[in-house]
């Protein structure tokens, strides 16, 4: 039974055992993370305010206009997690390489690398829509002691020891597994404070809401097309409803805590997909398994696909499990006819 009125540094402390390694590292790095998504939230609410709005006048790695949120946001979280010394590395979604990080005493010591998509949704600052922050954990493969390399991030996602996302919404909260359930915050803004308002979160069986840019329809694959038509049919509790902010974090909470699928394909575009695999979807597969969800390239798991690259793109469908099979059994359907 939850606690009333349980707040997060509270919940950290006492779930702390359940966690296999619990030398109390991982509890410090999530409180890092919930210190700097204060900071990053407090920039964000005055965003209409400031002269903070708009495109920073760079590019990132993949081509894309940078809003001067997405910088700051990026610079909060790295610099917090490099000053608090708890991490031995960090690799964004704004950063061309991954960063190594000292511990204290200048040793490598520590044992968890985070990767991080510090803004998502960028396109919604603009508009006073939803924003978020996700985040991805998992301890080193390399030994202590030695620098961090490529290959502790290219980890699959069934390794992740945490995962979690920030929404900047209506009101912010943070909602994060570490692989036993996923539990929800609420910050009270007037003392900047999380409180657990979200006990155990779980994605319902089945949903009837479906999220995708149907605006890219004609360069989506057979499947797709397929499960969208079966979507808008008249059946039993069909057709469902259309939902897409064009915030990850903002529709995966949705869908969530409603019932529904996410879907962005491979497209024409984005022949390999638009999401990145390592600072987005493998985050959301965990919460969403975590939650009793499903997330799928439309062929095999999320979280079994082995990483080659740190910006790599994967296509992406995640939701209710049996809206997920599904759309899975419309996309092999296509498949197999190819041939
Ligand atoms: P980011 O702002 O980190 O680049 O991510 C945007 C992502 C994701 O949040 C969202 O679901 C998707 O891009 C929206 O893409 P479209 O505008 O192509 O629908
Ligand atoms: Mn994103
Ligand atoms: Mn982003």
């Amino acid at each position: 039974m939850p606690q009333k009125n349980q707040t997060l540094g509270e919940f950290i402390i006492e779930n702390q055992g359940e966690f296999k390694y619990s030398s109390g590292e991982l509890s410090r790095l999530i409180n890092s993370i919930r210190l700097a998504a204060k900071v990053v939230n407090h920039e964000v609410n005055k965003a209409g305010l400031v002269d903070i709005l708009g495109a920073a006048g760079d590019t990132n790695i993949q081509g894309e206009s940078q809003q001067k949120l997405d910088v700051y946001a990026n610079e909060a979280f790295i610099k917090t997690l490099t000053n608090r010394e708890i991490v031995c590395g960090i690799a964004s979604e704004e950063e061309d390489h991954y960063i190594t990080i000292k511990g204290r005493n200048q040793n490598h010591d520590n044992k968890y690398v985070v990767l991080i998509d510090p803004l998502d949704g960028s396109s919604n600052i603009d508009v006073n829509v939803s924003v978020g922050t996700i985040f991805s954990i998992y301890r080193r493969i390399t030994p202590s002691g030695t620098p961090v390399t490529l290959e502790d991030f290219l980890q699959p996602g069934s390794k992740q020891v945490a995962a979690g996302y920030i929404i900047y919404g209506t009101s912010t909260m943070i909602v994060y597994t570490t692989g036993h359930g996923v539990n929800g915050f609420t910050l009270n803004p007037a003392i900047g404070t999380y409180y657990h308002s979200h006990p155990n979160m779980k994605f319902p069986e089945d949903g009837t809401i479906y999220s995708v840019n149907e605006g890219n329809y004609v360069h989506f694959p057979q499947g797709v097309k397929d499960y969208i038509k079966f979507c808008q049919e008249e059946e039993g509790n069909r057709p469902y409803t259309s939902r897409y902010i064009g915030s990850l974090v903002s529709d995966i909470h949705r869908n969530m805590i409603k019932g529904g699928i996410y879907i962005y394909p491979n497209t024409a575009k984005n022949p390999e997909g638009k999401l990145r695999l390592l600072y987005e979807c493998n985050p959301v597969a965990f919460i969403a398994e975590q939650a009793g969800g499903l997330a799928s390239d439309g062929f095999q798991r999320i979280l079994d696909i082995e990483p080659t690259e740190l910006h790599q793109r994967v296509p992406f469908i995640c939701g209710s499990r049996n809206m997920v099979l599904k759309a899975e059994e419309f996309m092999q359907n296509a498949e197999s006819q190819k041939t």
